[in-house]
This record gives structure tokens, sequence and C-alpha cells, in this order.
């Protein structure tokens, strides 16, 4: 926080003090925040070389986003400066190659499972590629399609079947955001969406455990499979956005029949005003 605003006369003296109390509270809380972080950051964010280079990239990875830092991935312990890297302490150090998959699966349960039955999982040490090849290690983002691409997935094989997989999921994917944002918009208007929201969740989770096992005939068969099941959620909220304009055209009938009945009932009643006193 820039405290620079607070020479004499810029602003009110109450307002200067209250600004005064602001800037204290966020300093106080930035050097909490300092020390709440771990030696391992502390003392790596010093650094020059190899050791040095991955803070920042791990900075802005959805790992950090989601407080996973480096002694969850490489073990060791955070709070204690001399030991940390003691072995003693459960640090793992850098994994082998043939041990990424391992690595990233104490976490990602499912996902090793999937990529351990793949064609890429049983060409591991052979030339197959592990998480980092496609995800990288430290700056590691939230997944999008993308991440199938000529240039990454071409490296080893023709890039015809990735672009397979990739058109498959891309329509299932269209379908899911198209959904998704359709039952915000209902949400929006108050409308009771929970069981739509349920069978949507359960699709999208299938949907994002398809890609490891790259087996493309399944992919391609699931991919169908789920988009007739979007298709029938789609269906369902076209008949609820029928329903909703009926009800609204209702709506406007009756008010403008409370409008028409008000201006008849008052011309009358100035027509019998008028009829009285003449
Ligand atoms: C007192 C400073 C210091 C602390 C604390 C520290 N490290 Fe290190 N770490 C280093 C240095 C120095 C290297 C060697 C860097 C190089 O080779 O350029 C290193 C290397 C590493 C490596 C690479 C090891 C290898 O085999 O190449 C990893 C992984 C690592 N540290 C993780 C951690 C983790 C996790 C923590 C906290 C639990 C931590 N460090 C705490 C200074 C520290
Ligand atoms: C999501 C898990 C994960 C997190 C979090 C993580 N690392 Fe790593 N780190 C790895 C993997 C995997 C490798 C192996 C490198 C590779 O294969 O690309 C690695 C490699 C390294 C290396 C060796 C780099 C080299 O060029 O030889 C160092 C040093 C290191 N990590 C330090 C850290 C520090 C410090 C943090 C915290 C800022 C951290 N790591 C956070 C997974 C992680
Ligand atoms: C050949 C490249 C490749 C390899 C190898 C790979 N991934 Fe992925 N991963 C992807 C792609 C592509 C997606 C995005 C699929 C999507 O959009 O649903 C993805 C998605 C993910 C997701 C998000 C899933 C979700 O439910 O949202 C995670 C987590 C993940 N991978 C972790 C891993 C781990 C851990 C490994 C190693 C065991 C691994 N990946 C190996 C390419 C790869
Ligand atoms: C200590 C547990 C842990 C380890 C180890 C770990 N992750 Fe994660 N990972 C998480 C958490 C927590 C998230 C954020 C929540 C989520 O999206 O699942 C995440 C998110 C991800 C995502 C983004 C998923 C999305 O929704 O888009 C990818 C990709 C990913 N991790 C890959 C890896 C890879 C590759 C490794 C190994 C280098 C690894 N992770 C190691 C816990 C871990
Ligand atoms: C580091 C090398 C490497 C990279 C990078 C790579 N692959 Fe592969 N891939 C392999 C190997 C090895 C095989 C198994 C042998 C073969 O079929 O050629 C394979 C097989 C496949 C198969 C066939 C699976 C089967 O059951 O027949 C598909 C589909 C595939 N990869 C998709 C992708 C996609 C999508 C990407 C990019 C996200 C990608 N690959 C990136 C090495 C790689």
């Amino acid at each position: 926080m820039k405290c620079t605003f607070l020479q004499k006369g810029d602003v009110p003296h109450a307002l200067r003090l209250a600004f005064i109390l602001l800037c204290m509270l966020s300093f106080t809380l930035d050097t909490f925040a300092q020390e709440a972080a771990t030696v391992c950051l502390q003392c790596h964010s010093s650094q020059t070389g190899r050791g040095g280079q991955v803070v920042q990239p791990w900075k802005s990875s959805i790992h950090a986003e989601n407080g996973i830092s480096c002694h969850d991935c490489h073990g060791g312990d955070p709070m204690d400066a001399t030991n940390a890297m003691s072995p003693a302490r459960g640090f793992l150090g850098v994994p082998k190659e043939t041990d990424v998959p391992a690595f990233c699966g104490r976490c990602h349960v499912g996902i090793l499972a999937d990529y351990r039955q793949s064609a890429h999982g049983q060409a591991l040490g052979k030339g197959g590629p592990t998480c980092v090849t496609c995800h990288g290690s430290h700056d590691i983002k939230k997944v999008t399609l993308d991440l199938i691409n000529e240039k990454s997935c071409s490296r080893c094989h023709p890039y015809e079947r990735a672009a397979k997989i990739k058109a498959a999921m891309k329509e299932t994917e269209r379908q899911i955001v198209d959904i998704g944002e359709k039952l915000s918009r209902f949400k929006g208007e108050g409308v009771d969406t929970e069981s739509t929201d349920k069978g949507l969740f359960s699709i999208r989770n299938t949907y994002h455990r398809l890609f490891h096992e790259v087996n493309t005939p399944r992919v391609t068969s699931e991919s169908s499979k789920l988009q007739g099941e979007l298709a029938k959620i789609d269906q369902s909220l076209q008949k609820l956005d029928e329903q909703r304009a009926k009800r609204k055209l209702a709506g406007a009938f009756v008010v403008a029949g409370a409008l028409v009945a008000a201006l008849l009932f008052h011309l009358l009643r100035k027509t019998y005003g008028n009829n009285r006193d003449g």
C-alpha cells in the first residue's frame, strides 16, 4: 500500500488520521504475510541461480493460488532453515524423469491411474511424455484444450491423432460452457437450478477425466455420449425459457388489463362527476 498522499492540506484532518491508521494496518499485515512464508521461499527467493529461478513462475501458478508450496511437492521442513532440505525431514529432492508421475500423482490420484494405463504411461522412460512434458513443473496453469496443440503434440508423433481427440473434446467443451452460462443467467433471475447444476458438474468431471488415457476411440464415443446428455439438459432449459416467456406475457396482459380498467374507472368517474355538477 502506497502511503504518499499524506501531505498537510491535501485532505481533511480526520481523513488523514484514518489513512495513517490504514497504512499502519497494511504494514502489519504485510509483515505478517512475510512471516507466514516458508523458509524454502525465504531462502530460494534470494538465490540467483536455478534455485531462485523457479520462484517467480511458481508464484503465478495454479498451485500457488491454491496454497500448494515448495515443500508440498518436494517435501522437507518448511519451518526450520537449517534442516529444511534434510531427507530425515522428508525432503524428496528433484524427481528423476521416471518418478515424475508418482510425484505429481500423490495428489492427482485419478489422473495418475489413467496415465499409467495409457500409451503415454506405458512408454514412460522410453520416449513417452511425463506430466511436466505437457504441464511444466513450476509455472503450471489452469488447463484448457490449448494444451493440445501442434507444437507440443507433434514432437514425438504425427499431430493427426492429437487433432482427433481435440475435435471431439472441443464440441463437448463448447456445450458445457454454453449451458454453464445459461444456468448462471437463470440463477441470477432467482430460478432454482440445483438439480441441473449437479448434472452439469458430473458431466464436466467425466469430461475432464477423458484426456489422459489418450484413447482416441474412447474419447470419441464418450464425448458423443456426453454431448447427448448435454443436449437433453439444453432442451429442458429451453422449455423453462419458453414457460417463463409465456408467464411474462401473461403478466404483461394482467398489467395492461389493470391499466385499462383504471383508465375506464377514471373516465367513468369523470363523466359521473361532470353529470352531477352539471
Ligand atoms: C538456507 C537456504 C535454503 C533453504 C531454507 C532451502 N533451500 Fe533448497 N536449496 C538451497 C540451495 C543453495 C540449493 C542449491 C541450488 C543450486 O544448486 O543452485 C537448493 C536446492 C534445492 C532443490 C534442488 C535440489 C537438487 O537436487 O537439485 C530443491 C528441490 C529445493 N532446494 C527445495 C527446497 C525446499 C522444498 C525447501 C523448504 C522445505 C528448501 N529448498 C529450503 C537453499 C535453501
Ligand atoms: C507442483 C509441484 C512443485 C512445486 C509446487 C514446486 N516444485 Fe520444484 N520441481 C518440481 C518438479 C516436478 C521438478 C523437476 C523438474 C522438471 O522435471 O521439470 C522440480 C525441480 C526443482 C528444482 C531443480 C530445478 C533445476 O533446474 O534443476 C528446484 C531448485 C526446485 N524445483 C525448487 C522449488 C522451489 C524453491 C519451489 C517453491 C517456490 C518449488 N520447487 C515448487 C515440482 C514442484
Ligand atoms: C500428453 C500431454 C499430457 C500429459 C503427459 C499429462 N497431461 Fe494432464 N492434461 C493434458 C491436457 C491436454 C489436459 C486438458 C484436458 C481438458 O481440457 O479437459 C490435461 C488436464 C489435466 C488436469 C486437469 C484435470 C481436471 O479435472 O480439470 C490435471 C490436474 C492434470 N492434467 C495433471 C496431470 C498429471 C498429474 C499428469 C501425470 C500423471 C498429467 N497431467 C499428464 C495433457 C497432459
Ligand atoms: C500436494 C498436492 C499436489 C501435488 C504434489 C501436485 N498438485 Fe497439481 N494441484 C493440486 C491442487 C490442490 C490443485 C488445485 C485444485 C485443482 O484444480 O485440483 C492443483 C491443480 C493442478 C492443475 C490445474 C487443474 C485445473 O483445474 O486446471 C494441474 C494441471 C496440475 N495441478 C498438475 C500437476 C503436476 C504436473 C504436478 C507435478 C509436477 C502436480 N500437479 C503436483 C495439488 C497438487
Ligand atoms: C515426449 C513424446 C510425446 C509427446 C510430447 C506426446 N506424445 Fe503422444 N505418444 C507418445 C508415445 C511414445 C506414444 C506411444 C507409441 C505410439 O503410439 O507412437 C504416444 C501415443 C499417443 C496416442 C495413441 C494412443 C493409443 O492408444 O494408440 C495419442 C492419441 C497421443 N499420443 C496423443 C498425444 C497428444 C494429444 C499429445 C499432446 C498433448 C501428445 N500425444 C504428446 C509420445 C508423445
